[in-house]
């Protein structure tokens, strides 16, 4: 059978292009009405960058007429996927086997799959040969393709639409959007990835950096603001870098600044890279009460010799200085990590330097990972002797440390009345509330009254390692 698709290809995705286009989205008005009596279910896996993508692909089925179904039994499924560790690719292949059975009962079932793993050569190959339920495939760069996707499957009956750019280069503004929720957004600043960390697929799913505009994200934060949004994190794999490719002299910290000055009440920003990191930034983060008291910095690893394999661009004394300058300039705010333990060849002795690392900066929370090899990374191919029982004795002993030190910093927060943004019932226990401090600590309380959207004051009455329990004192706004 002659393809007339092409497969993503992890070197040619090595490539970086100059140029970057911005475009315009407008709809065509053809594939208005080419969901008229349909639902749709999307399952988001995965990070933020996701979560907003899947808000995007809400906004344009809402805009062809597709209503959102609250079960899985759409007309439409799409399936939202997450390459970072073979783990989030393992549920994924579950998932489309548990869809088969749904597609066997209803041949007009639509299965489409999105999001990182359509953007793996290997991944795609062997979706095309094994699940063949599969219908739709689109890339990251290809989201506003799904108009005419889903039209040559609905309207030209076409068996299998695909399409997935291995090379990008755009920025599209003006794309439909449907919020998932109303009182905290996500906003993205730049795309994509140009560090190479040795062993992180990203820079080849999600293509080159690339800023959007200043005006264009403080237009989008204005308008949140004006429509009731209290919250709006700044998105970016590397948000420290923002604006590095416009060339316009300006960058993150500007950025910041010019947020802030909307006034909408938390700007909360991820994720930050230790290397683009600077003083202006710490200084604009300082200057403006509504930049949330929070900073998620990833270390990686606390042994030089692991972060130069993983071509992180620092060493870990350089890490510690930001640290230091931080807390410096910053002492009351949270600060959180993420690690890797088990990079191929990871000593006991490059271990030792991450537990150290962790006793040196007391995080109040880290995201640990063992190592897990992507095919098409540098990493991939490095010698790795260490067993897999040794990795997950030192993921546990690192997480026991974790939970220590995220225990000793909530302590400072009994008794106190903290202010919380609710996010709605907890999902545990309806009568009780959970939602957010603005340095990023997870509150449940009781209360009556409430609302999701409000903020209120909570007195904390009991502290666990990694959330709060307080009852409602009052409401602020
Ligand atoms: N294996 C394990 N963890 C990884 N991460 C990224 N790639 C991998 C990988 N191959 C982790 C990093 C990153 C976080 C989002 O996921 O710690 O900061
Ligand atoms: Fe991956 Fe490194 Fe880029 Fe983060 S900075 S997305 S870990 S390559």
């Amino acid at each position: 059978m002659k393809k007339d698709y092409i497969l993503p290809d992890l070197n040619k995705a090595r490539n970086r292009r100059n140029s970057i286009e911005r475009v315009s989205f407008n709809i065509d008005e053809n594939y208005n009405l080419l969901g008229q009596g349909k639902t749709y279910y999307i399952e988001t896996h995965g990070c933020q960058a996701n979560q907003r993508d899947s808000e995007t692909i809400a906004g344009l089925l809402d805009k062809m007429g597709f209503v959102a179904s609250k079960d899985e039994n759409a007309d439409l499924f799409i399936i939202n996927t997450c390459a970072v560790r073979e783990g989030a690719e393992d549920k994924v292949f579950g998932k489309l086997g548990s869809l088969k059975r749904i597609k066997k009962e209803r041949k007009d079932f639509v299965i489409g799959l999105c999001g990182c793993m359509a953007q793996e050569e290997k991944t795609v190959e062997r979706i095309l040969e094994k699940y063949h339920q599969v219908d739709l495939i689109f890339g990251t760069h290809n989201i506003t393709s799904l108009p005419k996707l889903l039209s040559d499957i609905y309207e030209k009956s076409k068996k299998k639409a695909i399409e997935v750019y291995s090379k990008e280069g755009e920025i599209v503004e003006d794309v439909p959007v449907t919020r998932f929720v109303g009182h905290k957004a996500w906003v993205n600043i730049m795309y994509g990835c140009d560090k190479f960390c040795t062993y992180c697929i990203v820079p080849y799913t999600r293509g080159k950096e690339r800023s959007r505009l200043l005006e264009d994200i403080v237009k989008e934060v204005e308008d949140l603001k004006n429509s009731g949004y209290k919250e709006v994190c700044l998105l970016g794999q590397n948000v420290n870098s923002y604006g590095k490719d416009l060339g316009l002299g300006y960058g993150f910290d500007v950025l910041l600044r010019e947020v802030a000055k909307t006034g909408i009440n938390r700007i909360r920003f991820m994720t930050s890279h230790p290397r683009d990191f600077n003083e202006d930034m710490i200084d604009a983060i300082k200057d403006n009460p509504n930049i949330c008291p929070y900073i998620h910095l990833p270390v990686q690893s606390g042994s030089n010799n692991i972060l130069k394999k993983m071509n992180r661009k620092y060493t870990i004394e350089e890490y510690k200085d930001l640290f230091d300058r931080l807390k410096a300039k910053l002492p009351n705010f949270a600060y959180t990590t993420d690690i890797i333990v088990g990079f191929p060849n990871e000593s006991d002795e490059d271990f030792k330097g991450t537990l150290d690392i962790v006793d040196y900066c007391e995080y109040d929370n880290c995201f640990t990972f063992i190592y897990s090899k992507r095919s098409g990374t540098p990493a991939a191919n490095m010698e790795d002797s260490i067993s897999r029982e040794v990795k997950e004795a030192r993921l546990q002993e690192l997480n026991k440390k974790v939970a220590y030190y995220a225990n000793l910093k909530n302590q400072k927060y009994k008794d106190q009345i903290v202010e919380v943004l609710v996010d709605g019932p907890s999902k545990k226990n309806s009568a009780v509330y959970s939602g957010y401090t603005k340095d990023n600590k997870l509150v449940n309380f009781t209360g009556e009254n409430i609302k999701t959207g409000d903020l209120v004051n909570v007195k904390i009455t009991e502290v666990m390692s990694f959330s709060l329990n307080g009852e409602l004192i009052n409401k602020v706004d």
